[in-house]
């Protein structure tokens, strides 16, 4: 099937007992057994839920892995993923990934005896060469914020000599633009909160694995560790689903006339998008995903002039989070990447102007009339 068509089917039949055509939300705790061991398969709901099976199929099937399991959030599948490291391992990163794992890694998995090592991984060969040994490489591409690009393949194969899984958190670009188990990854996270719910009325996570003994264990510790999608936000998700594929396009092509909008302004001292063809990887983003998406950051130069700025706008939300239908706009430094110290962000290059926009499916002339309000501010 297309993967519209499957946006829309994959994973949901009617339901067996009524015929309704949307998957329930089965909002139940448990399951009514006929006898010692006699059931159809559902004993307790952090065990298994029809909802949230219904959902992980369908996300199975738009990632191309054989399985998905989902999570309370982004962060408890990115912690659930975690779990196939083990003591004295050492887990590579690619650098300037969202502030929340690198807080989930730095702060808490780090006393567990696994290292970190945060290495720019735009260059693969480079990153080959500074990397050292280790058990699993975690990357983002494009990255949060700067939205470098990072090889997915190529990065595949340098795991590989390695033995090393390689996780790739696709939340920016959603499976309609990349498939990284496709390219060679082993693993898919998404935070579910962004693109794939796409309504701002949900926070999930899933972890797609392509290999049987990665998906038995993501599934063991869904259950063990118990950080479970409830069915209501499950309903939610498979619901968003539904219309990844067209507002996907919707985003790329808003997107698109942002990106351009915003490099045309003089105020703005440089845009971070890899749409346009003088970025570093333009090439490798065009070989490996369907476009570019939405999520654009622009540096104005201060913190003054980014406050001065997200003040006079209306239409554009200030607020953390991204890959809503409406535009989300906010300031890393302070708001998703304030997990980072000074430093940290300094050497990063995640400045104190810079501004990131998750652009939504409005009118885009809309959006550019609110973008010039802030503008005329500064
Ligand atoms: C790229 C990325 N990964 C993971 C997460 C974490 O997801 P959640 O907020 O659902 O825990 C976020 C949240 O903003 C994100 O932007």
């Amino acid at each position: 099937m297309g993967f519209a068509t499957d946006c829309i089917h994959a994973g949901q039949e009617p339901d067996p007992s009524t015929g309704a055509i949307i998957t329930p939300i089965y909002q139940t705790s448990t399951y009514v057994q006929q006898g010692i061991g006699l059931h159809k398969g559902y004993e307790y709901a952090r065990t298994q839920n029809p909802t949230r099976r219904a959902l992980e199929k369908n996300l199975a099937a738009l990632e191309g892995g054989i399985d998905a399991y989902c999570y309370a959030s982004g962060m408890a599948a990115t912690n659930a993923v975690l779990t196939l490291v083990k003591q004295g391992q050492r887990v590579a990163v690619s650098d300037n990934v969202y502030g929340g794992t690198h807080r989930l890694f730095t702060k808490i998995l780090a006393n567990y005896g696994v290292e970190f090592a945060f290495i720019d991984a735009s260059d693969a060969a480079a990153f080959d060469k500074a990397a050292g040994d280790f058990q699993l490489l975690w990357i983002e591409t494009p990255t949060n914020p700067l939205m470098k690009v990072c090889d997915i393949a190529a990065l595949a194969a340098v795991a590989k000599k390695r033995n090393a899984i390689l996780v790739v958190d696709n939340t920016f670009m959603s499976p309609a633009l990349q498939q990284p188990l496709a390219l060679g990854a082993d693993i898919v996270v998404h935070s579910t909160t962004k693109f794939l719910n796409g309504h701002s009325d949900s926070v999930g996570g899933v972890a797609v694995a392509r290999h049987e003994a990665h998906a038995k264990w993501l599934q063991f510790v869904q259950n063990a560790a118990g950080a479970i999608l409830s069915p209501m936000d499950s309903s939610l998700v498979l619901r968003g689903t539904k219309t990844l594929a067209l507002r996907m396009e919707r985003h790329e092509l808003n997107g698109r006339r942002i990106a351009a909008f915003l490099r045309a302004n003089k105020a703005v001292k440089k845009v971070f998008w890899p749409g346009f063809e003088d970025h570093p990887g333009h090439e490798i983003q065009k070989r490996q995903a369907k476009g570019f998406g939405s999520m654009i950051s622009f540096d104005l130069g201060s913190r003054e002039a980014a406050d001065r700025f997200l003040r006079k706008l209306k239409l554009c939300s200030l607020g953390e989070s991204l890959g809503g239908i409406e535009t989300l706009i906010s300031h890393p430094a302070t708001m998703t990447h304030a997990g980072y110290t000074q430093p940290e962000r300094d050497a990063l290059g995640i400045g104190d102007g810079l501004v990131r926009i998750s652009v939504g499916c409005e009118d885009v002339a809309d959006l550019e009339a609110d973008l010039n309000n802030g503008f005329a501010a500064l």
